[in-house]
């Protein structure tokens, strides 16, 4: 194995999950009778460039297929977040009716219907048809294909560079990671900007979030190792802001090399942070994997506990980290019997792997639940919101399990720590 970015041997782990399905392939009712794919989740760190990499076992075409359920207008409070960077990103750029925004992953419109009504001139490019024709009904100019330097060549002959190039949480998910970011550097007019955000390693690290590491998920980024892979292709990262998006985010602004905006102290910064905590060192990579078993153990043993207790567990949001964190785990549907979605092509399905059904949020409440698992975690705060009246109709207590086991009990919902794993299992 390879790195993808600098072609270094790949031979240190940092977190080894086993073998899972893919995240986001859920299961029709006829699937659950035939053999299910599972391909080995092992995320490697390149000792050259430092680059957290999971090694490209499912094609990006067979995941990001007609099948593909991810949609990003689920979250009000992501809609929220991309409409304030678009208001921001127009003022800060100075787009007008004459600019190009291109945006990269525009899934189902969540972020260019902003450019669309501020009359920004915008073209997304999406590969997966789901999302890229609810964008199309919903009037966003919306290209069905996979970026690459093939695709950006023919783009700027044919209808011109862009002004901004966005992309947001695309990066984690491109195998080609070298054409990618080439692609963008030929898109890109000479004083053109691109914005990207993508999850911190850092704080995957500190927070213990070894659940969004999955198939789908092909890279993971310090602002160390992607500075690496812009600056290979020509291209200076000259901003970072940190994000509370996702459990902790960067958004890098990028610009050519020879652009004269100069380099702000956000970037210097951020980088000598990385390296006073050792991202460049074999220390800050090792043992991660101690942690993530912690987390393991204190769910199994609070599900254990509770069952043996005759309670019930139902989980909240069908998302793919969710997954990751379900058959790490080895869960199945008796131990926590359904789990609720607000996207309707997920509700009917079945959890790959674990093979737990997903219910609307209607009817996740429908008879007596003790504990509500919230697998989103990033989403926390707008789930509890949501079925706070019902949890408290029902005396069911909220649970997180990463970065460790926390319950939030009615009626006032502040997280408690409740340390299963020192108590006996049995008693
Ligand atoms: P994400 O963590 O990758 O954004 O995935 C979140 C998943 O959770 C996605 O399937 C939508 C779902 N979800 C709900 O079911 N209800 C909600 O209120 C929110 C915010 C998300
Ligand atoms: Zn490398």
């Amino acid at each position: 194995m390879k790195c993808r970015v600098c072609d270094a041997n790949l031979s240190h782990t940092f977190l080894n999950l086993g073998h899972q399905p893919p995240s986001n392939s859920l299961l029709t009712r006829e699937k659950l009778s035939q053999p299910e794919v599972t391909f080995p989740l092992v995320a490697m760190v390149c000792d050259n460039c430092r680059l957290v990499q999971v090694p490209e076992s499912k094609s990006a075409n067979e995941i990001f297929d007609k099948e593909y359920v991810y949609f990003s207008s689920g979250s009000r409070a992501w809609l929220d977040h991309s409409s304030a960077f678009a208001k921001m990103a127009k003022e800060r750029f100075k787009l007008n009716k004459n600019s190009k925004v291109v945006e990269i992953a525009s899934n189902d419109g969540y972020l260019l219907k902003n450019f669309v009504e501020m009359q920004v001139p915008c073209l997304g490019i999406e590969p997966a048809s789901g999302p890229a024709r609810t964008a199309k009904i919903n009037g966003i100019p919306t290209l069905t294909e996979f970026f690459n330097s093939q695709l950006a060549s023919k783009l700027s002959i044919e209808s011109g560079k862009a002004d901004l190039i966005i992309g947001n949480n695309v990066l984690a998910h491109v195998p080609g990671l070298n054409d990618f970011v080439q692609g963008m550097k030929y898109l890109l007019k000479p004083q053109g900007t691109i914005t990207m955000e993508f999850p911190h390693l850092c704080r995957l690290v500190d927070g213990n979030q070894f659940d969004t590491i999955y198939q789908e998920h092909f890279s993971y980024f310090s602002l160390t190792s992607v500075s690496t892979v812009f600056n290979n292709q020509g291209l200076r990262i000259f901003d970072v802001e940190v994000l509370p998006t996702h459990g902790g985010s960067l958004r890098i602004y990028a610009n050519h090399s020879e652009d004269i905006r100069a380099t702000l102290s956000s970037v210097t910064s951020l980088l000598e942070r990385e390296a006073t905590i050792g991202i460049k060192t074999d220390a800050y990579y090792d043992n991660f994997r101690v942690k993530a078993e912690k987390a393991r153990s204190e769910f199994l043993l609070f599900l254990l506990s509770e069952r043996r207790a005759s309670k019930t567990v139902v989980a909240l949001g069908a998302a793919a980290k969710g997954n990751t964190f379900l058959n790490f785990c080895g869960v199945h549907p008796d131990l926590v019997s359904r789990v609720s979605d607000n996207t309707p092509f997920k509700i009917g399905k079945f959890l790959p792997g674990s093979h737990i059904p997903v219910c609307s949020e209607d009817t996740v409440f429908k008879d007596v639940v003790d504990y509500a698992l919230i697998l989103p975690w990033n989403h926390r705060d707008e789930i509890i919101q949501k079925f706070r009246d019902k949890a408290k109709r029902h005396n069911t207590r909220f649970v997180t399990a990463i970065p460790n086991l926390q319950v939030y009990s009615p009626p006032d919902f502040t997280p408690k720590n409740l340390s299963y794993l020192v108590k006996p299992i049995y008693q």
